[in-house]
């Protein structure tokens, strides 16, 4: 039994063995001599084709209709050279077994059917061969993460999913409950458990067991204590945001990577964030060829250069300041006016990078502390809590990294270290001390950032939704798989 993979292209060094594959039909071409059946196992994109004649075993199947698209079968036979353009080899088939019958109800067929209705078919647009390029780039993504931060000298920390604490402060979490009651009038030993506010209603905030619980926004908070502890850390696992954002770029469920460095600045951040983008982005590029050339022709043309062009050069780096002051000189009309202290909105990011700076990764640093909030003088709190104020007062040690298309894929700082004007920060942003006395007992130097995965997978392949940068998209309304 072989995989596919390698094999209808530059499988020549097969020719003449007998050999099972199993897969998925994608298509079946029945002429009056023989049946073309074209089948997919998943290891890669290409397909191997099956030549059936009526005198092989199983051939039975084949006339009763039972193989069309999206049937599992498994088929031997023996490797010979192709007469068509488009693979070097085929298998000329002895053997032929449905494992799993399909009919012409199967809803993903051979023409081109539409991304929004493939989220409608979560469970079968892995078959398809975008979505089985973007699962393999995924993996590959992962596996770089991984091998990228074990070759640095970082430890990797599971941080909890059910948490109190909120990192971003941006109060974008979704609650945990243990009961799930049908009304609120559930009657019996059910209703007696339910924690109720002093009215009677159902208290919510109370339902992990008889306290507050959370899905974690961010695993930060939970690296950074491990960090004062061994050094150079990171996470890389799902994290959660109850903002009710229907974008391309936003869920409700995503998967964070978040290093966290000891003894370390915002410049340190910086070169960790970039050498990191840039050792995945080679990694796939020399490990997922044939995916990447699909994407390259099918899903955005030109996107070959664009990684190759990040994974080689330099990333321009400019203060909020700088950012400013460009987008203030652009001879462009934008939908959010643009003063010193505004908050940078996608379309002032996706300007510096895509026409600013020509399509290059872009990192902006030190942020505003607070911005103005739109049309009025108000103040209002835009960079976390335990970003370190710079001298100046008004601006914080953060980063982001704008890349073209996604807008913001990293956002990172340095730690406030120093405890009075952490815990001026906490008050300012109206948190209660009592839930980060943990946190507050750690305070030492040190730097990290959080890289959304989904926007990661999204700019290496060129997907323009973020939905379909994900098995399984949670967004508003959409948890049906
Ligand atoms: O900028 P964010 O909110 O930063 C943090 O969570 C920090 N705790 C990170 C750190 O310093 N350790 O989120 C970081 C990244 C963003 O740049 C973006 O790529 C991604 O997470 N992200 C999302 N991705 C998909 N859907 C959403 N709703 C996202 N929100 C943030
Ligand atoms: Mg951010």
């Amino acid at each position: 039994i072989v995989d596919i993979k390698g094999g209808p292209n530059e499988g020549l060094d097969r020719l003449g063995q007998n050999l099972v594959v199993r897969g998925w039909v994608r298509t079946i071409r029945m002429q009056s001599s023989v049946t073309f059946i074209e089948i997919n196992d998943g290891s890669c994109l290409s397909n191997m084709q099956c030549v059936v004649s009526s005198d092989a075993q199983g051939y039975d199947q084949v006339d009763a209709g039972f193989i069309s698209t999206g049937a599992s079968i498994c088929v031997q036979g023996t490797v010979v050279s192709s007469q068509g353009s488009k693979q070097k080899i085929e298998l000329k088939v002895e053997k032929i077994m449905t494992v799993g019958k399909s009919d012409s109800s199967f809803p993903i067929q051979k023409k081109r059917v539409s991304r929004e209705f493939l989220r409608t078919k979560a469970h079968l647009r892995p078959r398809t061969n975008t979505f089985g390029a973007v699962a393999r780039v995924r993996n590959a993504l992962a596996y770089a993460t991984h091998k990228f931060f074990q070759a640095n000298g970082f430890v990797w920390i599971s941080s909890p999913i059910i948490t109190a604490s909120d990192c971003e402060g941006a109060g974008e979490q979704f609650c945990v409950t243990t009961l799930i009651p049908t009304t609120e009038e559930a009657t019996g030993s059910r209703a007696d458990k339910i924690p109720k506010t002093e009215e009677g209603l159902i208290d919510w905030s109370q339902d992990f067991f008889g306290k507050p619980a959370f899905l974690t926004v961010s695993g930060q908070l939970n690296a950074e204590t491990y960090a004062t502890a061994l050094s150079d850390v990171y996470t890389f696992g799902p994290t959660f945001r109850a903002e009710n954002s229907n974008t391309t770029r936003h869920l409700a469920e995503f998967w964070m990577i978040e290093p966290e460095l000891a003894f370390a600045d915002l410049n340190d951040d910086m070169a960790c964030a970039t050498a990191y983008l840039q050792y995945v982005v080679r990694y796939i590029l020399e490990n997922c060829k044939e995916d990447m050339d699909f994407f390259n022709t099918w899903i955005e043309k030109g996107i070959l250069d664009r990684l190759n062009n990040v994974a080689e050069k330099d990333f321009v780096q400019l203060t909020y300041t700088d950012a400013v002051n460009i987008l203030l000189k652009a001879d462009k009309k934008f939908e959010f006016p643009v003063k010193w202290g505004c908050d940078l909105q996608s379309e002032h990011e996706r300007f510096i990078t895509e026409e600013a700076f020509g399509g290059c990764p872009v990192i902006i640093r030190d942020y505003p502390k607070a911005c103005i909030l739109l049309g009025t003088a108000a103040l209002w709190d835009i960079k976390a809590f335990y970003m370190r104020l710079n001298d100046d007062g008004k601006t914080v040690a953060a980063m982001d990294m704008l890349v073209p298309r996604v807008g913001e894929l990293i956002g990172g700082s340095q730690r406030e270290e120093r405890l009075d004007y952490l815990e001026n920060r906490l008050d300012e942003f109206n948190l209660r001390k009592e839930s980060y006395w943990w946190y507050l007992d750690l305070r030492r130097y040190g730097s990290g950032f959080g890289l959304g995965f989904e926007r990661l997978v999204q700019f290496a392949t060129g997907m323009d939704n973020i939905r379909d940068a994900i098995p399984f998209p949670r967004s508003p309304g959409s948890a049906e798989f």
